[in-house]
């Protein structure tokens, strides 16, 4: 029923300097596969093979990933290295793919609404590539999808983490409806250990109702200066429209380097050497 999702895949990836200076952060391999085809993957299983992409300067790669590479395609047909590319030839097959630039970086909040154009008004999915996600059944998208079948609003990811890290995150408190699902009352993007209304922190995945557009428009620049996608989340959940779901399955950042390196090592150990 969803049917598109978007990738705000704009940012800087500064925690990963110098290897994300010519370079986006979205294509950073983990193992053999850039980051955001395995977000791509998750949102085709969901359904949403419209794939969405809010690129930046400097991104052209993500673009370039996602298209035939004729010259490779002719060099490697008929050859035992074709197998190398059975996963990126089986996303555009069954993916399409559309780009949009945000000019100046100005946060999450700015470039999900960059991507209005192309969602246009229906729900959406969002995922945030360095954010991977891991699990043996359905993907996190999928989950969400079908809660979104029984709810009709805004869903986000959450997962708990300990007190001294919730100043990295969007912290929720709501009421609990059932295992694992929770009616959102109140968010609040970095806070402090000792003002954080709870340790549930909303991770890189997100089904959106398109009036999140209109209530971005009216979001003025939040924490660090940028318009914070949680700060309008919590105008929708004023509204009783905002669940928060506990998903199933393992999370790597992968935005930082220490959880870049774990992912490559669980990928490798779990998913590539048992292909
Ligand atoms: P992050 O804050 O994790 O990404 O934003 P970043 O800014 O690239 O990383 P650091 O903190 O400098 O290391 C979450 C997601 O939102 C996108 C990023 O590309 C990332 O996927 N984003 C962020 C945009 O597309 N545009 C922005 O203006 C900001």
């Amino acid at each position: 029923m969803i049917k598109k999702c978007l990738f705000p895949v704009a940012g800087y990836g500064t925690r990963f300097l110098p290897a994300t200076k010519s370079m986006p952060k979205e294509m950073l391999p983990i193992v053999n596969k850039p980051l955001v085809q395995y977000g791509v993957e998750e949102a085709i299983a969901a359904g949403m093979t419209t794939c969405a992409m809010v690129t930046g300067r400097g991104k052209r790669s993500i673009a370039d990933h996602f298209d035939i590479s004729f010259e490779l395609e002719h060099q490697i047909s008929g050859t035992g290295k074709e197998v190398y590319l059975e996963s990126i030839r089986n996303v555009l097959d069954k993916g399409v793919f559309t780009m949009v630039r945000q000019r100046e970086m100005k946060g999450l909040g700015h470039a999900i609404l960059t991507g209005e154009a192309l969602i246009g008004s229906e729900p959406f999915g969002v995922v945030l590539s360095d954010d991977l996600c891991i699990n043996d059944g359905p993907g996190v998208l999928s989950q969400m999808a079908e809660l979104y079948r029984q709810f009709r609003c805004s869903i986000v990811a959450i997962q708990e983490v300990p007190v001294e890290e919730v100043h990295k995150y969007g912290v929720i408190a709501g009421e609990s409806l059932k295992d694992g699902i929770f009616r959102v009352d109140e968010m609040v993007e970095k806070p402090d250990a000792a003002s954080a209304p709870s340790n549930l922190a909303i991770i890189g995945r997100y089904i959106l109702t398109p009036d999140i557009f209109d209530i971005l428009r009216e979001t003025p620049p939040g924490a660090n200066g940028e318009v914070q996608l949680t700060d309008a989340l919590q105008t929708q959940a004023r509204q009783g429209c905002v669940m928060a779901y506990k998903f199933s399955g393992r999370r790597f950042d992968c935005g930082s380097v220490p959880g870049f390196v774990e992912a490559t090592n669980f990928v490798y150990e779990h998913l590539y050497s048992q292909q």
